[in-house]
């Protein structure tokens, strides 16, 4: 029997029912008093769909590209750490049951499996989420392991030069078993999570020895030198570094407040990706994360200019609930609601969905 659920919303109740409570509140909550992540969902309540009938829906298609790759629909896996914290097959679950969904795992620089396991699982196309580290060296490293294993493209994310303070993750002396180690960065002495400490959270003292808060554009121009893989950008919530990104050749944009768990109090992402649409001019493919849980969810950010978005938590609890089928059976029953939102909105393919769908219902929110 397969995992049993109606909806990607009630998997969350499901999943702390599952999980031990660390390890859920680390994947469920946000930073400070979770404005960011509150209004990431509540932001989808501020659209209104524009439904058109006497169209022709007995056929439609959900399947589109990102960057030239053929995807069956406009929705990524999001990159998330350590997914053996869940599940004993970790990463390697989550990329086989993307796979069968037919679309694409972004992988973490933080898994707890390497790229390279990673990789090897079947051969569907994956993109690696990169952490520009405080070691270049090691970090040029994980560029050319990322090539060599064949990932498809380096998604950068630039949303944690420092790390954003998660309270419950404090409260709860937040670490990860030992048996579990950060694989991507062992050869760089960076493998382990140091042991859980009361009121600290141990991934943030990890974070700040690791990663590199005086990155800028220019560490963006000396990957774009460095590597011919297209590189997307994550964690963008404005217009302006949104036309940045684009003068430094990203070919991407994730519009995304790394779910809520960075800086407290943005807009919902949503909210942002009209002003970011005026901004990119079609230069890159946009792509939105944050809050992602229904088929209209998805619609609408295709809607406002999105060429797909990207779903981080409801992945993690398919994965806790019931590994790879798990993760499929997730991404399946968002394909299935997006499908039927087609349907419905009259408009039966993706390439056909455009602004006039969509309307929003005030400016104050
Ligand atoms: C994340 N996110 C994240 N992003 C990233 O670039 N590298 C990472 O290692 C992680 N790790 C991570 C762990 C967990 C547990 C979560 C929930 C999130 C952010 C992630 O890619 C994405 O931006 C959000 O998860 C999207 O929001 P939803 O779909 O979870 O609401």
């Amino acid at each position: 029997m397969g995992l049993e659920f109606t909806n990607l919303i009630e998997l969350e109740e499901m999943a702390r029912a599952k999980v031990p409570r660390s390890a859920f509140d680390y994947i469920a909550g946000g930073s400070d008093d979770e404005v960011s992540l509150r209004r990431n969902r509540e932001a989808y309540s501020h659209w209104a769909l524009r439904p058109r009938v006497l169209v022709d829906v007995s056929r439609r298609d959900t399947s589109t590209t990102v960057l030239g790759q053929r995807v069956s629909m406009p929705v990524l896996v999001a990159p998330t750490a350590f997914h053996g914290l869940v599940h004993p097959e970790g990463e390697l679950a989550t990329a086989r049951g993307t796979a069968e969904a037919g679309t694409i795992m972004v992988a973490s620089t933080l898994a707890t499996r390497s790229l390279e396991e990673i990789a090897a699982v079947g051969s569907a196309p994956r993109w690696f989420q990169l952490y520009i580290v405080k070691d270049r060296a090691f970090t040029e490293t994980l560029v050319r392991r990322a090539e060599k294993a064949g990932y498809r493209a380096l998604c950068v994310t630039v949303d944690a030069a420092l790390v954003g303070r998660r309270e419950r993750d404090v409260r709860n002396a937040f670490s990860i078993p030992v048996d579990l180690a950060v694989r991507n960065l062992e050869e760089a002495g960076a493998g382990k999570l140091p042991p859980a400490q009361r009121g600290r959270s141990a991934l943030a003292d990890y974070w700040e020895r690791v990663l590199d808060a005086s990155n800028t554009w220019k560490s963006i121009e000396w990957l774009r030198s460095m590597s011919s893989l297209p590189v997307v950008l994550k964690g963008i919530m404005t217009a302006e570094d949104a036309e940045i990104a684009v003068e430094h050749g990203a070919e991407g944009i994730v519009v995304s407040n790394h779910g809520g768990r960075q800086l407290d109090g943005t807009l919902g992402t949503l909210d942002v990706l009209p002003d970011v649409v005026a901004g990119v001019k079609g230069r890159a493919e946009l792509y939105v994360d944050g809050g992602v849980r229904r088929g209209t969810d998805v619609l609408k950010a295709l809607a406002l200019g999105a060429k797909a978005v990207l779903v981080g938590r409801p992945v993690l609890y398919g994965l806790a609930l019931g590994g790879a089928d798990g993760v499929r059976a997730v991404l399946e029953r968002l394909r299935t609601e997006f499908d039927l939102a087609l349907g419905l909105v009259g408009k039966p393919t993706v390439s056909s969905v455009d602004r006039s769908i969509i309307h929003r219902i005030s400016e104050t929110c």
